[in-house]
Parts: C-alpha cells; sequence; structure tokens
C-alpha cells in the first residue's frame, strides 16, 4: 500500500516508518517539522536502505499545500501521527492545542475525502479513559473527563472520526490508544528526541543518565501503589510502530470501526523503571522523591486481548529491552539528532 504518513518526522512516526517500509509498503511523509528534524527521515532511509523518501515539509492546516501534495500522490491509507503533544504546554496554551490538533484533522479529513482515500488510523492515547471505571482498562471501559486540553483533543478527534466514518461506511477507521511509548530502535539511529527539558520519564532518566541533568525528580510516592510512585503500562516504540502495520492489514480486509489499546498489559511503577534501568545498564540514577504532579493519575495499564485477537498483534518486548534500547539510543546520540 502506499501511505500517506503525517508527523512521520516525529519519535513515533520515524519507527512506524520503518516497520511499514520492513512490511512492503511505500510512504510519503508530510511534518512541518514543528517538534523533529529531517534528520530522523535520512536515518529512516538508511534503516530502510532506500535513497530517500517523498517529503513534504508542510503544516496539514495548510489546505492549500497539502492540495498540491494530494495532486502528486494516490494514497491508499493514511497514518496520522501529526500533532502537538506536550501535556503542561496544553493547559498554558489550550487555544494552540485546540487549533493544530482539530483544525489539522479536520482539513486532513476533507482532503482524504476529497481524494478518496477513505482509510486511516490515528494516533489516540490512554489519556482519553481519564481516571480509568476500571483497571485494567478495555476498550469496554467508558472514556473519561480528560484532565488536560492535549487529551481532550484526543478525545473529540475519536468521535470525529468515529462521526465521519458511521456517516459513511466506506471509511475504515483505526483507532489506536497507545499507553506510555518508550524505547528506541534497535540501531540506536533513531529515537526520541525532546527540545528542552523533558517532560516524560524515560527521556528524563536517560539525559540523567548522560550527565544533563543531576537527578530525576520522582513525581509522587505516597499513591496507592506497590512502592507508593505512579504505575504505567509501557510500551516499546518498535511494538507500538508494529501495531500499525497491523492495523493497515485490517483497513485492507475493510474493518470499518477499530478502536484498540495498544500497551502491554502490565503496569510499572516509576521506581521500577529506575532500577530495571540501573540494572540492565549497569548504571545509577540518581533520584529524589517530589510532591505529585497535577493531573496525574496513580495507576493504569491496559488489557491489550482485543489487539491480538481482531490485529493479531502483541508486544514483543519487555522492560528491559526498553531501558536498554532507550538508553542505547541516547549513549549514541548524546545530543539527539
Ligand atoms: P512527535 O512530536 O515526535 O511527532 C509528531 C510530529 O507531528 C512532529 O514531527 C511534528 O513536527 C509534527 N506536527 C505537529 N503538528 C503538525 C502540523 N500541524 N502539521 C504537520 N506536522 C505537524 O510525537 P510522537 O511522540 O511521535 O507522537 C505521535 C502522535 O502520537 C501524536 O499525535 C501524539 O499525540 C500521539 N501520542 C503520543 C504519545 C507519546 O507518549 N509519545 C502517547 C499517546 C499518543
Ligand atoms: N514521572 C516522574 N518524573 C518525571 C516524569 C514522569 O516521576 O520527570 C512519572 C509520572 O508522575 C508518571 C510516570 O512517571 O507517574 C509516567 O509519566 P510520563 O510523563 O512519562 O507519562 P504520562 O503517563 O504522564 O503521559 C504519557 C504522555 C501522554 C500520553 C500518556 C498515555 O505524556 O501524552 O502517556 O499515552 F497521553
Amino acid at each position: 500500500m502506499q501511505i500517506l504518513v503525517t508527523g512521520g518526522a516525529g519519535y513515533i512516526g520515524s519507527h512506524t516508518l520503518v516497520e511499514i517500509y520492513k512490511a512492503g509498503h511505500t510512504a510519503v511523509v508530510v511534518d512541518n517539522l514543528s517538534n523533529s528534524s529531517k534528520e530522523s527521515l535520512k536515518r529512516v532511509a538508511e534503516l530502510c536502505e532506500v535513497k530517500e523518501f517523498p517529503f513534504y515539509q508542510l503544516d496539514i492546516r495548510d489546505k492549500e499545500t497539502l492540495a498540491e501534495m494530494f495532486v502528486n500522490h494516490k494514497f491508499d491509507a493514511c497514518i496520522h501521527f501529526a500533532g502537538l503533544k506536550a501535556v503542561g504546554e496544553s493547559v498554558e496554551k489550550p487555544w494552540l492545542y485546540y487549533e493544530n490538533n482539530i483544525n489539522g484533522t479536520l482539513v486532513l479529513i476533507e482532503m482524504l475525502e476529497k481524494h478518496n482515500c477513505k482509510n486511516i488510523i490515528f494516533s489516540s492515547s490512554a489519556t482519553v479513559y481519564g481516571e480509568p471505571a476500571e483497571i485494567p482498562i478495555t476498550e469496554q471501559c467508558p472514556k473519561g473527563v480528560c484532565t488536560n486540553p492535549y487529551s481532550w483533543t484526543k478525545s473529540m478527534l475519536e468521535q470525529v472520526l468515529m462521526d465521519v466514518q458511521k456517516a459513511d461506511k466506506e471509511w475504515n477507521v483505526v483507532l489506536l490508544r497507545y499507553f506510555n511509548p518508550i524505547g528506541a530502535h534497535k540501531s540506536g539511529r533513531i529515537g526520541e528526541n525532546p527540545n528542552g527539558i523533558p517532560n516524560n520519564l524515560m527521556p528524563y532518566i536517560t539525559q540523567v543518565a548522560i550527565g544533563k541533568r543531576e537527578k530525576l525528580n520522582v513525581f509522587g510516592n505516597d499513591y496507592n501503589t506497590a512502592d507508593g510512585t505512579g504505575v504505567r503500562d509501557y510500551i516499546h516504540v518498535v511494538d507500538l510502530a508494529k501495531a500499525h502495520v497491523c492495523a493497515l492489514q485490517a483497513i485492507e480486509k475493510q474493518c470499518g470501526l477499530g478502536v484498540y489499546n495498544i500497551g502491554t498489559g502490565k503496569g510499572y511503577s516509576v521506581l521500577d523503571v529506575v532500577k530495571t534501568f540501573e540494572r540492565v545498564n549497569d548504571l545509577k540514577i540518581p533520584y529524589t522523591i517530589k510532591s505529585r504532579r497535577p493531573g496525574d493519575i496513580a495507576e493504569y495499564y491496559c488489557n491489550p486481548q482485543k489487539a491480538e485477537k481482531e490485529l493479531g498483534w502483541k508486544a514483543e518486548n519487555d522492560l528491559e529491552d526498553m531501558c536498554r534500547d532507550s538508553w542505547n539510543w541516547q549513549r549514541n546520540n548524546p545530543n539527539g539528532y
């Protein structure tokens, strides 16, 4: 299949490009590089042993430029990663998040419809469950009250895409609710490259390990969890990338609407991650306990069985692999790309 990949230069997009090429598909990438660099695409091309990808540096909100790109290519499906994702920033600048994520997706849907490409895989998030009604979280679990504007954009866009599919059954819409992606490609050539101070746990840990940050702040040790720190379902980014390949297969079989949790089904605490990272990489990560981070939920992990049953997808890497590969990326690229 020929795939339009929006946000393909980013963390998850770059890893997914490698997997979709490995599976025999081709891709055209559009990205405005607001949170990424072209270097990631250069390295993806190396890993895929292709000279380069068709790449358009454009903003998906810009209808005219997007329309020009559509004139040059015909697509079988779109994998839609493009969006802003910093939770804290979304609280400070909600309008920016609603404008970029929602407006961008609406323009994209219009263009896909116009060019008769009615197949889309959307990057959703576990945060649409809000404070989950049950753990492990199944897809039956009702969506909840989101704790920040970023998460609301995911929740609202899920609704938009469900309504589009409901109105026109020619659409195939796959909503992948990612849990916590970490890790990097085994080669150490591509990985997560945050701007400034990392918001998320693993990039913060790897920056402590490389000496860029003094110590990790652990946000709260008084949660109702085994060791008091927050529990999450960490998923290796390469496993997550492979879920998109499986979703493309489902789309080829005209799946209609599909909603899937993409996680391992196992919950690990912040201190589990720190200890595993230290053990597999033979490093020390100094840390200090701080107060809880506003908006954080104590614990969540998913039941990923629906994805296994319907998409034939299952996570293969464990927390040790994730910690090893995250460090391998950081060690080989101390300053990112
Ligand atoms: P990322 O920031 O690395 O990648 C997103 C890419 O989209 C970037 O390259 C950015 O430049 C591009 N982009 C943003 N707005 C754009 C626009 N208007 N037009 C064109 N390009 C634009 O983030 P990621 O971690 O790879 O996440 C990919 C998707 O998965 C995002 O939609 C994100 O919200 C979602 N997601 C991420 C996580 C996570 O923890 N990383 C969890 C759940 C869901
Ligand atoms: N944490 C720390 N110190 C840090 C960073 C994080 O203790 O410096 C803790 C958090 O309190 C939490 C856990 O580590 O308990 C994980 O935090 P992350 O920031 O890595 O991830 P979140 O679960 O908060 O959110 C992430 C993404 C969201 C996404 C969500 C579910 O940031 O965009 O996973 O997919 F929606």
